[in-house]
């Protein structure tokens, strides 16, 4: 290893988010709940060079993510992958996927919509296009772009 090809350490065990789009790392890490002040060791790069181009890449230490998470992260990264490292060594890598459907984790953005009423019904979305991503509300039919979309993640 030299200067040029250390730019962020290997972990021993824990998950790396790697190929995600540039300027996307800090989204991630706060729909994961991460803030730095507990919990496990997290490192991040930002507009590293990649195979293909520049990205961002988050490391996150004696973590594991659950399903719900994953497709948090799809929706904010959708070219991310989600590597397993156990002893230091890739054990698993998945690509991850915009879900075909979207329930519980997008709160619609039009205030009047069922979704967001005092009692409010679990929110849900059809995906209309996946890149762009364009989603869907089922109850009412408002259209979220990507931009939206990530702004409204619960
Ligand atoms: N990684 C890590 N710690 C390890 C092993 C891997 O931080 N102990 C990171 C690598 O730095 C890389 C990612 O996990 O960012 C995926 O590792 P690997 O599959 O070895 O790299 P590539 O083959 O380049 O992955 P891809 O083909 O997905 O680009
Ligand atoms: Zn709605």
């Amino acid at each position: 290893m030299n200067e040029q090809t250390l730019k962020v350490q290997k972990i021993k065990n824990g998950i790396v988010i790697d190929h995600i789009p540039c300027g996307m790392a800090l989204k991630v890490l706060k729909i994961l709940g991460i803030e730095g002040d507990r919990g496990s060791t997290v490192t991040m790069a930002m507009h590293v060079n990649g195979k293909n181009g520049p990205k961002d890449i988050v490391k996150i230490e004696d973590r594991n993510l659950d399903e719900r998470e994953i497709d948090k992260i799809a929706l904010i990264a959708p070219s991310a992958t989600v590597n397993i490292v156990e002893n230091y060594e890739v054990v698993k890598k998945h690509r991850v996927h915009v879900p075909m459907q979207i329930k519980g984790i997008v709160k619609c953005m039009n205030p009047k919509c069922i979704t967001n009423q005092r009692e409010p019904v679990e929110s849900e979305f059809t995906v209309l296009s996946e890149e762009p991503l364009i989603l869907k509300c089922r109850y009412c039919g408002r259209e979220m772009k990507q931009k939206d979309v990530i702004e409204s993640i619960i």
